[in-house]
């Protein structure tokens, strides 16, 4: 256990996502039974301690023995048990009985309600529009305002639990004036996005990650669990539907928006018992109006923050974004195009617009250094965020860090010369390098004309990973 606690962090970088825990403890065999109980009692609960930790990584880990495979997340793991709450209890326990003391991961919230009773793509029932659209010229696309043709929606009920998933021409939603997701928003979404490549072929960028992060989110929401692979299934089945919305072209992409609502028709703030899970999708170009490698400006200002510790910032809840707008419109008033979201006393740089942002700079001890802050409670775990920290490893060219940066510390960097690019990470934009800081009623530029980092994110992210064809 303590040699793979030390090499978990190499594991991750250098074999994907996915560690086998192996134990021989079998071998031992009934004829010593008690040291065969205490030994696979202890293999199972550090396996389930190293899951528990793992799990906030995307990783899997695998238990296995002879006889015996087990292949859990975390949360599927947990969910095979009897008691679902308990088990979590007892792998939180184990890492602390293993001095395992990273965060540990919230209790389950929505855990009576399992992946066993998801829905399933193979039920998947397929209506044509009979009025297909007529296709937008992709160098006008903008963010997020063309639609295709269909949609996918599943409802669930307490009652009936999953209904069929359906593919239907695309169109407006019928909810009770009370709806839960209007009123408290009971709501949470992905962004996703398809791409298709000079060989005609469409690809998803990493698209497990984002089921992985929308199951979380459920979660949280305390809306039904649901099986990843079911509803990625399910999505592949709608970009089939509507490729031709897949825009030709290498500037533009389908932007895909899983969205997941609580339906409950009564005012009480209360757990769902009625849910819809719905999928849009649509062309897109350019996130930024200036383009994608146009610097952006930012406002930083303490006295507003985007998410708190103990909060759901890292949960991609419609109810983080809601209230950014407004900053947002201060940020455009005083002449910036972003906000840079500081946190607590420290200024703790977070995240830039809905971005992760990283830092390349020249530490004081003068190494070369990309930096992201950790995910803490307060960051959203970006695909993009995860993807070019794995690049940057697998590089090996400079030292990769996930630690906090505060302000004074950022400022110390810029005044002394060392702060080499900086640039927010996100599916809508990849990578949108930052040009300068409105802080304080100062503006403080760092523009690099040829942000070397950043270009070469650009070029790899797309390339580098193995996206799945459809
Ligand atoms: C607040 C916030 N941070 C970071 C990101 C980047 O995440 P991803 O790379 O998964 O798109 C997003 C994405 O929408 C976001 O909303």
């Amino acid at each position: 256990f303590y040699t793979a606690t030390f090499a978990l962090p190499y594991l991750r970088q250098t074999q994907g996502n996915i560690i086998n825990v192996a134990s021989l403890v079998a071998s031992i065999g009934q004829k010593h039974a008690a040291p065969y109980v205490a030994t696979k009692g202890a293999i199972v609960s550090m396996t389930k301690a190293m899951a528990v930790d793992e799990s906030r990584y995307n990783v899997r880990v695998n238990c296995i023995s002879p006889g015996n495979v087990m292949t859990p997340l975390w949360e599927e793991l947990a969910g095979q048990t009897p008691d679902a709450l308990a088990t979590i209890k007892e792998g939180e326990n184990a890492q602390a009985l293993c001095r395992r003391f990273l965060q540990p991961l919230s209790s389950s919230f929505g855990s009576s309600r399992f992946a066993s009773s998801s829905f399933k793509a193979a039920d998947l029932t397929v209506e044509k529009s009979h009025d297909p659209k007529p296709k937008p010229d992709p160098s006008t696309l903008v963010f997020g305002k063309q639609f295709s043709d269909h949609m996918l929606t599943i409802h669930w009920s307490e009652k009936g639990g999953w209904e069929a998933p359906q593919i239907k021409p695309f169109q407006n939603l019928s909810l009770h004036p009370a709806t839960s997701a209007l009123h408290y928003s009971v709501q949470l979404f992905e962004g996703m996005k398809a791409f298709r490549g000079a060989d005609n072929h469409i690809r998803l960028f990493r698209p497990m990650l984002n089921m992985e992060r929308m199951y979380r989110s459920a979660d949280r929401c305390c809306l039904p669990a649901f099986d990843k692979q079911e509803l990625l299934e399910c999505i592949k089945k709608l970009i089939e539907v509507d490729q031709e919305w897949v825009p030709y072209s290498s500037n533009a992409s389908l932007y895909i928006r899983p969205t997941y609502i609580g339906m409950e028709p009564s005012l009480g703030v209360s757990r769902s018992g009625q849910a819809l899970l719905f999928v849009i999708v649509g062309p897109v170009g350019p996130y930024f109006a200036t383009g994608t490698f146009n610097p952006v400006s930012l406002l930083a200002d303490p006295r507003y923050v985007r998410a708190c510790r103990g909060g759901v910032g890292a949960y991609k809840m419609g109810g983080n974004y809601g209230p950014t707008i407004a900053i947002q419109t201060e940020a455009l008033r005083q002449g910036c195009q972003q906000v840079l979201w500081l946190y607590g006393e420290d200024e703790e740089i977070t995240e830039v617009g809905t971005m992760n942002l990283f830092i390349y700079w020249t530490t004081e001890k003068g190494e070369r250094e990309l930096v992201t802050p950790p995910l803490d409670g307060i960051i959203l775990p970006g695909v993009t965020r995860q993807s070019l920290l794995d690049l940057a490893r697998e590089w090996g060219e400079f030292k990769v860090t996930e630690r906090t940066v505060v302000m004074k510390e950022f400022l110390e960097a810029l005044k002394a010369g060392r702060v080499r690019e900086v640039f927010g990470a996100g599916t809508a934009c990849v990578v949108c390098p930052v040009g300068s800081l409105l802080y304080k009623g100062q503006v403080l530029h760092y523009l690099i004309n040829c942000p070397e980092v950043l270009h070469k994110f650009n070029l790899y992210s797309m390339l580098s990973f193995d996206s799945k064809l459809y």
